[in-house]
């Protein structure tokens, strides 16, 4: 329970040190606090403060364990799990003010950035000097690299180049105490004591406000194409995907839509052949021409080889054909929410070798519940963006039963809940069937020792 003074009390003692600019309880920007992109159900915070500076953020903190305040950190909310939601109420940490890129070096191949800063801008300020950042959530327009660091998020990149945690070498991050945690270092290599920077990378902002992140950067690959690959069926899409997988192909994505994303974005931007029931969006990169051309000769090859053949295969080979394909893939989940008003959105991954089976108990179990299933996402991961489409605003006990399902088929296959977008409040009930008592426990001890009055970011995981 919050003191109603409580409120009142951090509110002025917050605008006396650094002024009202940015303090807000206007109930336009309560509402705009209160969800993500899930869905996870609203709670609106009672106060927002945007901080412009870690000492900033770590006052709010101190205050906030002093008048035991709950506060909840948000990036652009454009999360999938609810990890920003602030579910007991209380503050919301806007961190959008502390957008700065402090340094891109050419030298160490690194960024130092603040968490506010727009991952697709980092992408750009990095591409201007030779370097590339690659964590490409399909939210990389609005998205921001604390967001990215509390979910550890993937995207379709990851298949090639791994997701957020591969490329955080440090960070600065605020305690509930308002002491100052730096972890990591700068150079790539490092092994000095426990990876507290792993930790809390993909902490869904349950351990501290990151201030500032170090950020590896890779040489930027000087050539890329990509590949829209159709398909008669879903199953042949499957099967070609097991099919690169196992010719020791390595695009730097593997991306698969089924007949329903498809539809949902069908004539914005990219123009699907009639009856494409599967796609596969397959990117390649590499040094020169003559690679590229290399690899997408074998993949023209090898795919009738194996016996799945595509109906039609599109090659984009310049920025703006590449872009416009992408740009149909990543509208996928927003066009599927606007077709169908309600849907839930899951994100489970499974072994490789499972990708076929996966995808037909997908299929399976939205049949078994009477609901449109759509599948598509980073397939060559194994990780499938699952997405059961209804009219209602309320959780349907078909969509519940499905959820469940999914859940424990996902489990039973030796994957996990969540690829890349978070437990959150959204799979909080299903984390116990994935990581047992004494490991939940274990997240329990961790927790308590950074925040053992349990304020920040409460209600989340577990
Ligand atoms: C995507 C989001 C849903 O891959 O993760 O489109
Ligand atoms: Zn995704």
């Amino acid at each position: 329970m919050i003191f109603p003074d409580a409120l009142g009390q951090l509110e002025s003692e917050l605008a006396e040190k650094f002024g009202a600019d940015g303090l807000s309880r206007a109930p336009d920007v309560l509402a705009e606090f209160a969800a993500d992109e899930s869905h996870a159900s609203p709670v609106s915070p009672q106060l927002v403060f945007r901080p412009a500076s870690e000492e900033q953020v770590q006052c709010a903190l101190t205050l906030c364990s002093r008048l035991k305040i709950p506060v909840t950190p948000a990036g652009a909310r454009t999360g999938k799990s609810g990890g920003c939601v602030p579910a007991a109420g209380g503050l919301s940490l806007g961190m959008e003010r502390m957008n700065r890129i402090l340094e891109i070096s050419p030298g160490d191949m690194t960024a130092v950035v603040e968490p506010g800063v727009i991952t697709g801008k980092l992408m750009e300020e990095a591409e201007k000097q030779g370097l590339f950042y690659p964590p490409d959530p399909a939210s990389l327009r609005e998205c921001t690299i604390g967001g990215n660091i509390a979910e550890n998020a993937g995207g379709p990149r990851a298949f090639k180049y791994g997701v957020t945690r591969d490329y955080v070498l440090g960070l600065r991050a605020v305690l509930m105490d308002g002491s100052v945690l730096v972890t990591g270092h700068r150079s790539i290599k490092g092994v000095a004591g426990y990876d507290l920077t792993g930790l809390f990378v993909g902490s869904e902002g349950t351990l501290g406000v990151v201030t500032q992140a170090t950020l590896q950067l890779l040489p930027l690959p000087r050539a890329a194409a990509a590949a829209l690959l159709t398909f008669r069926s879903l199953d042949d899409a499957a099967d070609a995907v097991t099919a690169i997988l196992l010719g020791g192909m390595l695009p730097r994505t593997l991306e698969l839509m089924d007949d329903e994303a498809i539809r949902a974005v069908n004539g914005q931007d990219a123009e699907f052949p009639p009856n494409a029931a599967a796609a596969l969006l397959v990117e390649l990169d590499g040094n020169d021409e003559a690679e590229l051309a290399k690899q997408l000769d074998e993949l023209s090859c090898r795919l009738p080889a194996m016996n799945c053949a595509p109906a039609s295969l599109e090659i984009a080979r310049d920025d703006a054909a590449r872009e416009r394909l992408w740009q149909a893939r990543r509208s996928v989940s927003r066009a599927l929410k606007s077709q169908a008003r309600f849907k839930v959105s899951e994100d489970i991954a499974v072994p490789r070798s499972r990708i076929p089976e996966a995808i037909r108990c997908i299929k399976a179990i939205g049949r078994e519940n009477g609901l449109t299933s759509a599948v598509y996402g980073h397939a060559g991961d194994g990780n499938l963006h699952v997405n059961f489409l209804y009219g209602d605003s309320r959780l349907t006990p078909a969509a519940e039963r499905a959820i469940d399902a999914l859940m424990r088929r996902t489990l039973s296959l030796g994957g996990t809940i969540t690829g890349e977008h978070g437990v959150g409040l959204t799979k909080r009930a299903f984390l116990p069937l994935e990581i047992d008592a004494r490991g939940i426990a274990l997240h329990r001890q961790l927790k308590a020792a950074l925040d053992p009055q349990g304020l920040l970011n409460p209600g989340k995981i577990f």
